[in-house]
Order: structure tokens, then C-alpha cells, then sequence
């Protein structure tokens, strides 16, 4: 019998978890050389089109050059070290810096500097050109690497997932942003991925919010270093939403993108490291991981939900941000008896368990479920007793956790 995944252990050491040293590495070994999610192709269709994005604390930019290629560079200005661009939109013929204006062409070289002769005499435009990055593109997505030849070329980083298609369209025009909101969570980024990737703990801490998806009724698929999610509940192919799931947010009027009656892809796309992608029948929700430092960890969740085809989805009706829908995304906050509460999909905002005036077991939203347990295996790191039993064998249970190990040890080092 071939196995999915080899036998789970756990491989990291604890003081992974926690050690500013371990994160030092995983900056020079991981994240600097790592693809993430940077946003839609649609948004940097034109020559001079632009958007920015950040690997941790990088800034980046995508630009759709004058010959129509994608390029990528370091927002960061080779004079003094401003961000040359902000947000998103065209930068005309060249790139200019806002700061002293010097510009640059789209191949990233310096082409003209202000006062030149008067200030410098002469500057080496050839030495100075912006700081090059990767880019590659998938389904309509733009991907950066914060490194210009990244040793996992793009290809082979996103090779195997085109067998788990689905079928959205972020540039078709039938789905909508719908907001983003960003979690903060204080414990590890490795403890938040483990518990994303762990599919024993969904039927029992989850069976309010998920449902019964015990290790037999969800499975995890290897591919490469990503891992992808489906509930296996029902008969037939596996598919993107849990029982419970649906009832909810059909239940609640959320509209169904047209053709997702059956659903059958992934519900969860773990892209290793930082990025999660959540197609589901209600829309498309994108995650990105930011490990801020050893011990917290931030989380910026992106939703787009159908722009047509039956009633607007209520606030409350919108899914859980984070990557998946579930109804729950308006979550009662602090101060209490002000009525404010906390709108996952509006305006972009922070929300920590503290903002909670509810016990999270109460959220009725599994992210916030997620958020509270993995705020508990980080405080308990630093005790003593603290040691990993065994683990739960199986594709729909624990071992895929093994697997994400594997690939932080083989870019980490023991
Ligand atoms: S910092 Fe960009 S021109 Fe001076
Ligand atoms: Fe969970």
C-alpha cells in the first residue's frame, strides 16, 4: 500500500515555536526565498499597470512592463531608500520615486536623476538599479518571490496543483471583493499552519462551527509541499464544504456561484509556506501568514464573493474570513453592551481574541476557534511538561503536520 503521508512525528524542535534565532533562519533559509500570493493578474493587465505587496517585512511591487511581461522588484528606491510606488494603479512610462524623482525605467534601471551634474557630477545608473524579485502567475493570480532567481523556481513550486483546479475566475467579473480583515494571533506562525493542516481536530473542537468530520470524513492530499483540503462526507467525490458548512450558508441566504451545486475541488489550498487559498461554492478567499516575530503571528484574509446570481449575502451570512465559509462573520466585541461589533468584511482592521466580549467557543466562527486553541499550545511551549505525544495516523488526520515539517527542516536545516 502506498501512503500519502510517511508516519506522523513530530520533527521540530520545541523551542522552534519560539526562539528569535529560529526565526532569524527561517528569514534566511524560508522567507526570503519563498513564493506568496501577491494579488489578481487582472490588476496589472496594461503596460505600466502596478500593485505592491510585502513578504514579512519586504516590500515588493508587480509591474506589467512596457513589452507586457510581469516583472517584480523592491519597493525600495536605490537613492535613499523610499518606496518608489504605493497601492496600486499605472506608473505612466517610467517609475518615478516620489521622494527626489529619480526614475526608473520598467526594466528597473536608473534612467534619469534630478540635478545630476550639479549634485552628484555623475551617478553609475548601471549599479543602481531597482533590487529585482520573482514573479510567476497561476489561475489568474500573481505570485512574488522576494529573491530574483529563487532556487524552487516557480513552476516546480506550484507543479501538481493544476489536478485540483477549481473553477473560479477572479478576472471574469463574477466574483466581487468583498473585504479583508486581519488576524492576530499570538503564537507562532508553524502552530497556526499545524493546526490549519490538522484534520483530526475538526469533528471535535470544530463540530459546532464544521460539523462531524472526524479523520474518516475529511482528507488532506500531498502536493509538493502544499497540502489540499476536502470533506469527505458525503458519497460520491470528495468535496470543497463540510455538511454543516453548506446548511449554514445556504441556510443564511449566502449566494452560490452559479454551477457549484456538486463543488467537488479542494475546500483548502495550503501553499506552502504563507498562503492559503479557499475556493468554496459562496467564493474565493485568499489568507496570507505574516510572522511578525517568534511568538505572534498575523493573518490577512481576503474575501470575494459572487457578484450576481441571487441575494446579497448578509453580513452575518458571509463567511468566517480566514479560509472558509461559514456564517459568522459579524462577531460580537468589546466594549461590552456598546453594540459595536466586529465586521470581518469591513473596513480593514486588526482583531485579536481580546476584542472578543464572547467566550470563543461561543464565536460561532471557527477562525476565532482556531485563534483560541493555538494561543493555548503556544502559552504551554514554555512549560516544562510540555512534550508532543503521539500523533493521529492518517491523510484525515495528523499527518500531514509531519509533512509540513519536513519542508520547514529541509529549508531550515536540524
Ligand atoms: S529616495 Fe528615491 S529619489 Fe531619493
Ligand atoms: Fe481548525
Amino acid at each position: 500500500m502506498t501512503r500519502e503521508f510517511d508516519t506522523p512525528r513530530q520533527l521540530l524542535p520545541r523551542d522552534s515555536y519560539f526562539d528569535d534565532e529560529w526565526l532569524a533562519r527561517e528569514r534566511r533559509t524560508l522567507f526570503d526565498r519563498c513564493w506568496v500570493w501577491a494579488g489578481l493578474e487582472a490588476d496589472v493587465a496594461a503596460p505600466g499597470d502596478f500593485l505592491t505587496t510585502r513578504v514579512l517585512d519586504q516590500q515588493l511591487f508587480v509591474l506589467r512592463d512596457d513589452a507586457g511581461a510581469l516583472r517584480a522588484f523592491h519597493n525600495v528606491c536605490r537613492h535613499r531608500g523610499c518606496e518608489v510606488v504605493e497601492g496600486k494603479g499605472n506608473v505612466g512610462k517610467a517609475i518615478r520615486c516620489p521622494y527626489h524623482r529619480w526614475t526608473y525605467a520598467m526594466s528597473g534601471a536608473l534612467r534619469a536623476v534630478p540635478n545630476e551634474d550639479a549634485c552628484f557630477g555623475s551617478v553609475e545608473r548601471e549599479r543602481l538599479s531597482l533590487h529585482a524579485a520573482a514573479v510567476g502567475v497561476h489561475e489568474g493570480m500573481v505570485y512574488v518571490n522576494p529573491h530574483p532567481e529563487p532556487p524552487e523556481p516557480f513552476e516546480e513550486w506550484i507543479a501538481g496543483l493544476d489536478e485540483h483546479a477549481w473553477p473560479h475566475d477572479l478576472g471574469a467579473g463574477d466574483l466581487k471583493f468583498a473585504g479583508e480583515v486581519t488576524y492576530e494571533m499570538r503564537c507562532n506562525w508553524k502552530v497556526f499552519y499545524e493546526n490549519a493542516v490538522d484534520g483530526y481536530h475538526l469533528g471535535y473542537l470544530h463540530d459546532r462551527t464544521l460539523g462531524p468530520l472526524y479523520p474518516d470524513r475529511n482528507v488532506w492530499r500531498r502536493v509538493g509541499r502544499h497540502a489540499v483540503w476536502y470533506s469527505t462526507e458525503r458519497d460520491g467525490a470528495p468535496q470543497s464544504s463540510s455538511v454543516l458548512t453548506a446548511r449554514f450558508a445556504d441556510g443564511a441566504g449566502a449566494a452560490r456561484l452559479p454551477g457549484h451545486e456538486a463543488a467537488a475541488y479542494p475546500g483548502v489550498v495550503m501553499l506552502f509556506p504563507l498562503t492559503i487559498l479557499s475556493p468554496s461554492p459562496w467564493g474565493f478567499y485568499v489568507s496570507i501568514l505574516e510572522p511578525v516575530d517568534a511568538e505572534t503571528t498575523r493573518m490577512r484574509a481576503m474575501s470575494w464573493e459572487p457578484s450576481a446570481g441571487g441575494a446579497s449575502p448578509t453580513a452575518d451570512a458571509r463567511g468566517s474570513a480566514g479560509f472558509s465559509p461559514v456564517a459568522g462573520g459579524v462577531l460580537p466585541c468589546k466594549p461590552e453592551g456598546s453594540g459595536r461589533r466586529f465586521d470581518v468584511f469591513g473596513e480593514p482592521s486588526v482583531m485579536r481574541l481580546d476584542d472578543l466580549d464572547t467566550h470563543p467557543l461561543e464565536s460561532g466562527n471557527f477562525q476565532i476557534e482556531d485563534m483560541w486553541i493555538c494561543e493555548k499550545i503556544q502559552r504551554n511551549l514554555h512549560s516544562p511538561k510540555f512534550e508532543v505525544g503521539p500523533l493521529a495516523d492518517g491523510p484525515g488526520a495528523e499527518s500531514p503536520i509531519t509533512h509540513f515539517q519536513q519542508s520547514v527542516l529541509e529549508h531550515v536545516g536540524g
